[in-house]
């Protein structure tokens, strides 16, 4: 068993945390079902809102300890992350290459051209934090991300830089620490408002976020269940791919053994069209959250999780619990790059 003493390694402090624990009244009432609080990890920064950065935090200590002056990093053109790595990297003096994907490119710009896409929310903010880019369709992306990454790297070291790759949303054994010590967060949250709820729900894409706060929960003795609404690939992949990160962090951090309660449950009913696509319901409970609760979603991944936790509790799933906590994990910024889903 492991020792109840976490152990965590170096963070750099930049995010601002606590982050407040809210409590969706309206909403909660119009569902008659649990309390819906919310983990408002969308305020800890302005535009370094959201999950990534508390992941950053552990992995660009790591970099800064091996030395390393140039990240390199990869996500779709509206990937959150690497617009968080941008801006980091710019408030800490660092170089930042984002190898990125289009999906609507098929064919056409085959080396990295980045012309073809529309400099638009996160794209946007990437190019004004002063980010290398380079834009790649889909599949190539898919096939040659290692030749991608190998390739960007052996261009910056013979410049004489450091590299670190960072992989997909920051998610591997050091990025887990992140939402380890979120969960730490949560417990006293509940604490203060005296609340015990049976569900921690969040958008899961890449598996780092939920693998924190899975672990964390294990780690921390938490009582709830922490329940990834999938935005792309299926439970099996992300069952998987939460446990992979979880054994890179054992192997990391040489702990000899995982806690018996960790749990891993996910729910791949609400990923619709697919990546970054998200049906009329989700931009519809996206005008409805916004308009009765002042709270902002986005279509990638919030929109959807949330939208998928109030037909969850419609279907009843919570119909036992008094509680529950939505963890809105960022991601404004790519709603302005879907804005001609949404008509007024
Ligand atoms: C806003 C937002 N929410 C949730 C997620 C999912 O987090 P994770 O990649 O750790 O699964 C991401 C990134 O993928 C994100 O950008």
């Amino acid at each position: 068993m492991i020792n109840p003493t976490i152990n965590y390694p170096d963070r750099l402090p930049l995010a601002q945390l606590p982050t407040p624990l809210q409590l969706l009244e309206r909403l909660s009432t119009q569902f008659s079902g649990p309390r819906i609080w919310v983990k408002r990890d969308d305020l800890t920064d302005c535009a370094l809102s959201g999950n990534k950065i508390r992941k950053l935090e552990f992995t660009l200590a790591r970099a800064l300890s091996q030395g390393c002056d140039t990240l390199i990093t990869c996500g779709g053109v509206q990937s959150n992350h690497c617009r968080a790595t941008a801006i980091l990297g710019a408030r800490l003096g660092l170089k930042v290459h984002l190898i990125l994907r289009d999906e609507e490119l098929q064919g056409k710009g085959l080396n990295g051209d980045r012309q073809l896409t529309a400099p638009d929310g996160n794209l946007f903010l990437d190019y004004l934090a002063g980010a290398e880019i380079s834009i790649y369709p889909k599949t190539e992306f898919q096939t040659r991300q290692g030749e991608l990454f190998e390739y960007w790297s052996q261009y910056y070291a013979t410049q004489g830089r450091k590299p670190y790759l960072i992989p997909t949303g920051a998610s591997d054994g050091t990025g887990v620490w992140a939402y380890v010590r979120c969960i730490e967060e949560l417990v006293g949250d509940f604490q203060r408002a005296d609340i015990q709820p049976s569900h921690i729900i969040h958008a899961t894409g890449s598996g780092g976020t939920q693998a924190g706060l899975s672990l964390g929960c294990a780690l921390h003795q938490l009582d709830a269940q922490v329940l990834g609404i999938a935005v792309c690939d299926n439970t099996v992949y992300f069952q998987r791919k939460v446990m992979a990160d979880i054994v890179d962090w054992q192997s990391r951090y040489k702990v000899s053994s995982l806690p018996e309660s960790l749990s891993v449950q996910v729910n791949d009913d609400f990923i619709g069209p697919g990546y970054s696509r998200a049906g009329p319901e989700v931009f519809a409970t996206i005008k409805h959250v916004a308009a009765l609760e002042g709270l902002l979603l986005d279509p990638v991944y919030t929109g959807k999780a949330f939208h998928g936790m109030l037909s969850l509790i419609e279907k009843g799933y919570f119909a036992d619990t008094s509680d529950i906590v939505f963890v809105h994990t960022g991601g404004l910024f790519g709603l302005f790059a879907q804005r001609e889903q949404l008509s007024f």
